[in-house]
């Protein structure tokens, strides 16, 4: 496929929604209607806001245009003020700066920007339990909780390690990574989605279920944070170990894309369920052309272009009565709250990234 028309396409239809957004002054979550929505949770801090500014970080670079960069920063002044109001925020500020100041800072240069970003890093490394992990959440009753999206947010740590030469961040992220290696991935190529650590000892206590449809399941965007997550250790620390993670799952994300392209919610679902979720398939889709990159494996480029077409064909809303673009994704399986084969931003966010990658001007925001 000829993925530049889609591209000015989707440059097209940002131009205008952008500016919508920034009318209301809002961080646009979900984009199914005329204007905007704003976080369902936790206003600003909530763990999604970032991926609004990396969208427009990915557009200005795609297109050069300086109102892209405008709409960037105003979100970015917004998340610098939820650094202090500091308790909402947990393990996603990964997800959050390293999309917004830090983006700011790789592409620019911005020196106020890297000391955010390094603040937000540093908040990260307040999570480490020595006994071994990350503590994901915030809930008195969460404090042994580990979760697989941790792996993506594990790129601030090792950015910082770069951009500091101090390698404390790195330590902690590979610390991680070896606790996720050996309890999260499943002989299968699954991952599980939380897994639960006695908080003092390291011990594992528990798996729960999380977002997925039951425990033991493959909530799918679980397993694509696991593949994408995995791939990014590999090229921040370049451990063999890594990697062979990275294509385990990704042999069994590529073994569950749907024939028309599409991604379901949970690898496991009733047969009969119709519920999809094609964020996962677009974070699966970056990390693959990113594992093709790494291995010069042509299947997995392949694959990446099975996920993203699949979209481009069933599932890309062009209209003018809505914002966003990509269509059917779900935020949870049995909780609609945040979202059920709806638009939600991040699901625009990898999908642009995707489209990046594959005509070669990927930004590549996560290193
Ligand atoms: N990181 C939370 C989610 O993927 O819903």
């Amino acid at each position: 496929m000829d993925y530049a028309p889609i591209i000015e396409k989707t440059i097209a239809k940002f131009r205008r929604s952008a500016a919508l957004a920034a009318q209301d002054g809002l961080i646009p979550y979900q984009g199914n209607t005329a204007r905007w929505t704003g976080s369902p949770w936790e206003g600003n801090s909530w763990w999604t806001c970032g991926f609004w500014p990396g969208l427009m970080w990915q557009l200005h670079a795609l297109s050069g245009d300086d109102f892209f960069k405008a709409e960037a920063r105003r979100t970015e002044k917004l998340l610098v003020e939820e650094l202090n109001t500091f308790h909402y925020l947990h393990h996603d500020v990964g997800f959050m700066y390293l999309l917004s100041t830090g983006a700011d800072w790789k592409l620019t240069g911005d020196e106020q920007s890297k000391t955010h970003t390094l603040h937000a890093a540093s908040i990260m490394m307040g999570r480490f339990n020595p006994a071994g992990f990350i503590r994901a959440w915030n809930g008195a009753e969460q404090a042994g909780y580990a979760i697989i999206d941790c792996m993506m947010n594990l790129s601030l740590l090792f950015w910082a390690s770069r951009t500091t030469g101090d390698p404390r961040f790195a330590h902690v992220a590979r610390i991680h990574a070896d606790t996720a290696l050996r309890e999260f991935l499943r002989p299968d190529g699954s991952v599980s989605h939380i897994v639960e650590f006695d908080p003092i000892t390291g011990q594992r206590v528990a798996e729960h279920g999380g977002q997925g449809y039951c425990l033991g399941s493959q909530w799918s965007r679980g397993q694509a944070w696991g593949l994408y997550g995995f791939t990014l250790a590999y090229i921040n620390t370049q451990e063999p170990r890594y990697l062979a993670a990275a294509e385990k799952i990704a042999a069994n994300f590529i073994a569950h894309i749907r024939p028309d392209g599409l991604t379901d919610c949970d690898f496991c679902q009733p047969a009969d369920e119709v519920r999809l979720d094609n964020l996962a398939g677009m974070i699966a889709a970056c990390g693959l052309l990113e594992l093709h990159k790494a291995t010069g494996n042509a299947a997995y480029d392949t694959a990446a272009r099975r996920l993203v077409d699949g979209v481009i064909e069933h599932c890309c809303d062009w209209s003018d009565s809505t914002c966003g673009i990509l269509t059917h994704c779900t935020a949870s399986y049995h909780d609609d709250g945040a979202g059920r084969h709806t638009n939600i931003i991040y699901g625009d966010y990898f999908f642009v990234e995707a489209l990046a990658k594959l005509t070669g001007r990927d930004p590549m925001l996560w290193l």
